[in-house]
């Protein structure tokens, strides 16, 4: 059991409008649903685990901080900042913590400027285009990740 680690779960921006944000790419679902599940499956793997979401990218930077001693491992859906954020990426490369990049859709099949990830570098590696179960992968990885 792992009932010692924590993860946090972070959304950047417009990620809050799940649900009612383009569902035909998004789903219908909340964050709130979806991350309700995330809660169960970590639960089950025997994790605690937290959420955050903000539209900012300087509030997205102080999370990060905080993460260092906080959390063990990061799964992070920086919406478009994923794109151009050379700040978010430097606080990942910045804090011992490891960090999973997830996306809802499938970046590399959409707008061009979608399919390059700034912020992948930086991270343990990159999810994308399973909808929810992106985060459910996450965990899973994230679980193995932290298991000693
Ligand atoms: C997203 C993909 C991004 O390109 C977009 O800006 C988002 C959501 C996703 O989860 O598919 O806000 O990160």
């Amino acid at each position: 059991m792992r009932e010692d680690k924590k993860i946090l779960v972070m959304n950047g921006p417009n990620l809050n409008l799940l649900g009612e944000r383009e569902p035909g790419i998004y789903g219908s679902e909340s964050l709130g649903q979806i991350n309700a599940e995330i809660a169960e499956r970590a639960l089950a793997l025997g994790f605690a685990c937290d959420f955050y979401q903000s539209n900012h990218e300087g509030d997205l930077i102080d999370k990060l901080h905080h993460a260092r001693g906080e959390y063990n491992a990061i799964i992070l859906n920086a919406g478009a900042y994923t794109h151009y954020s050379y700040a978010i990426r430097d606080a990942i490369a910045a804090i011992r913590v490891p960090v999973v990049e997830v996306h809802l859709s499938n970046i590399h099949a959409r707008d061009s400027f979608r399919s390059q990830s700034v912020l992948a570098p930086a991270c343990m590696g990159q999810i994308c285009g399973f909808g929810k179960a992106s985060y459910f992968a996450a965990l899973t990885a994230v679980a193995e990740i932290i298991k000693d």
